[in-house]
């Protein structure tokens, strides 16, 4: 290397940023910085692609214009980062590139400065570097950020947070900061704890959500808060599951569910006008809980999906195949799920889909195949003529179509194996729409208040302690609590819970009798949320809200498959941080200060 020093003086500021070469540059003097991309050396002729964050511009090196500069230039290698100086011209005829926006520029070096060399690079930074191993792209995060895909990901998060900003601005919410070293909130996963230095032997949780805090905002009489905030939950970690996240935290006063509706339905209106250009149809699809599970076998649905569950109890009430007339007697469930063009299914085929909804849990999986007009299939002895008609009319399905049909003493069991199928076969026969009408919306609502552990023998709440029971079912709270619903509401976009809130329990003593039925005792109610419990009764009004999930809805947006792509440092499947290698080992000294014992554990799997 002959010159590394960067003497970055303002005459080496670049006039233009690379992606934005033009016409009006033409036969002008430009100075261009950002990194060597691609280095080509045609017969003398050194060619590189300059990038910055814009795009790409060709630059030139000749021998014969500039010999000096040109012998320097033999030197560049991938990802330097460099400033040139040179003269914009036409390409010449032939060697115009139509797929790039200055592709019909290039610039002619007439001297440039080392900025900084870069070592080898352990991928290369492209568009096919989506196919290398996702741990070695979070380890050299910075280079796969400086792909255009991540780009472009992490400048569309930055535009939904803007556009986020200026619509509840607009609308009077007062975005105000809680704490992060705080105390536990409850929304179903484990907390991460800070040890305290100053108070030995205590600890503060991290945030699973602003959630008691907003509530009291609202008590505090901020009529209108949201916050684009961290969250934190220690729990089992998917594609669309990170240790931290992001939430687009909101709260209201004197509201009622419709509000949120409606306001959620003119935000996701205006931001998809704004990032895609596109117009939602609004308002948006309501389902009860219940029905939801019923026709899609999910609190989710997607409802590209073209076909649901059917429910073939009234069909099969009437078909002389004992195991599923016991089932139906004993007030068990018949349901099925039509397959359009499942009749060319194998045997094969047909056997595999039953093995996966055995694997899911179900006792077997019958089925029928609609060909030649008729219905075939290892049960289709069993059906009279009008069994038959019964069968084709009640599942809707047609020539050429399959049907899959479970039976279950277990409504949950039959929703849950029903919907997971639906949702692959789906998927592996690419029926789901990926065209213009791909955006589907719902509004999942009346959620059960309470969900019973078998495990640990008692209720937990669905959504969190401090959501109110619909009016309607405030009784069931002491006679029949698993029966009550709540005021719970998730926004659902293309199967992904992208948001979720509620109307909140302003009356103590609901809040008191919730937390009976979550056998929480008074004295436990103090000690966990007694400053809310303060605040309740301390005037509140009615109110309610909801968070959205920010990586959940930008990778939706992005057309990513992960919610690591549009976070610029993510943790991996183990919670890990590959680049910085946290969470990792601390001296015994800082341990010490902070009263802390470890001991070693020999689990090779557990972090270095
Ligand atoms: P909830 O727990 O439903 O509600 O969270 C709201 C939204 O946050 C997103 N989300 C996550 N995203 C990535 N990784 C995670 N681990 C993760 N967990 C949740 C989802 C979800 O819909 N306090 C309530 C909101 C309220 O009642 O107002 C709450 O946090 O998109």
């Amino acid at each position: 290397m002959k010159d590394c020093s960067p003497l970055f003086d303002s005459t080496w500021k670049r006039s233009v940023y690379c992606g934005k070469i033009s016409g009006e540059h033409e036969a002008k003097k430009v100075v261009l910085n950002g990194w060597v991309r691609k280095r080509r050396d045609l017969g003398g002729i050194i060619f590189i692609e300059l990038w910055d964050h814009t795009s790409f511009s060709q630059v030139v090196f000749s021998p014969e214009e500039n010999p000096e500069v040109h012998e320097r230039a033999k030197d560049l290698r991938g990802e330097y980062v460099i400033a040139v100086k040179g003269l914009v011209r036409k390409r010449p005829e032939g060697t115009v590139n139509p797929l790039l926006k200055t592709g019909n520029w290039e610039i002619i070096a007439e001297d440039f400065l080392m900025l900084a060399p870069s070592r080898q690079q352990p991928f290369e930074i492209s568009p096919a570097t989506d196919m290398v191993d996702e741990n070695l792209r979070l380890r050299y995060r910075f280079l796969d950020l400086r792909r255009d895909r991540m780009q472009k990901n992490l400048r569309t998060r930055y535009q939904l947070a803007m556009f986020t900003r200026k619509y509840l601005h607009d609308r009077g919410f007062v975005d105000i900061e809680t704490p992060i070293l705080t105390k536990s909130t409850p929304e179903g996963a484990r907390d991460y704890l800070v040890p305290s230095r100053v108070n030995p032997g205590n600890f503060y949780a991290l945030p699973q959500s602003p959630q008691i805090f907003k509530q009291i905002l609202m008590i505090s009489g901020f009529d209108r808060y949201y916050q684009i905030v961290k969250c934190f939950r220690d729990e089992d970690l998917r594609s669309d599951r990170q240790p931290e996240f992001t939430q687009i935290d909101m709260e209201m006063s004197f509201i009622t569910e419709e509000d949120i509706f409606i306001l959620l339905e003119e935000y996701m209106k205006g931001l998809f006008k704004e990032i895609h250009g596109l117009d939602l149809k609004t308002p948006f699809p309501k389902l009860s809980y219940k029905e939801a599970m019923d026709r899609f076998g999910s609190d989710k649905p997607d409802l590209r999906v073209p076909f649901e569950i059917v429910d073939l109890a009234e069909v099969f009430d009437k078909v002389d195949f004992p195991p599923f007339q016991q089932i139906l007697e004993n007030g068990g469930y018949v349901r099925g799920i039509p397959l359009p063009g499942g009749a060319s299914l194998s045997r094969k085929g047909l056997s595999l889909v039953e093995e996966r909804a055995k694997s899911m849990g179900a006792q077997g999986l019958a089925f029928f195949q609609f060909k030649e007009g008729t219905l075939k299939g290892p049960l289709s002895k069993y059906l009279s003529e009008e069994n038959r008609d019964n069968l084709v009319s009640g599942s809707a399905i047609g020539e050429g179509d399959a049907l899959f049909v479970m039976a279950d003493p277990s409504w949950n069991k039959t929703c849950e194996v029903l919907g997971q199928l639906r949702l692959e076969l789906a998927r592996e026969n690419n029926l789901i729409d990926p065209g213009a009408s791909k955006w589907e919306f719902l509004w999942v609502v009346h959620f059960p208040l309470f969900e019973w552990s078998e495990e640990d023998d008692r209720w937990y709440s669905v959504h969190h302690p401090f959501t109110a029971p619909l009016p309607e079912d405030m009784e069931l709270l002491d006679e029949d609590p698993g029966k009550a619903r709540s005021r719970a509401y998730d926004l659902v976009l293309n199967g992904n819970e992208v948001g979720g809130g509620s109307i909140r329990i302003h009356d103590p003593q609901v809040q008191q009798k919730v937390f009976n039925c979550l056998r929480i005792t008074p004295e436990e109610a103090q000690y966990r949320f007694g400053f809310l419990l303060d605040a309740l009764g301390s005037g509140t009004p009615p109110h309610g809200g909801i968070a959205l999930g920010v990586d959940r809805l930008a990778m939706l947006l992005c057309g990513a498959t992960s919610i690591r792509d549009v976070i610029a440092f993510p943790k991996t499947q183990k919670a890990q941080c590959l680049m910085s290698g946290a969470p990792s080992k601390v001296g015994e000294e800082q341990l010490q200060e902070l009263r802390i014992c470890t001991f070693e554990e020999e689990d090779p799997s557990l972090p270095e």
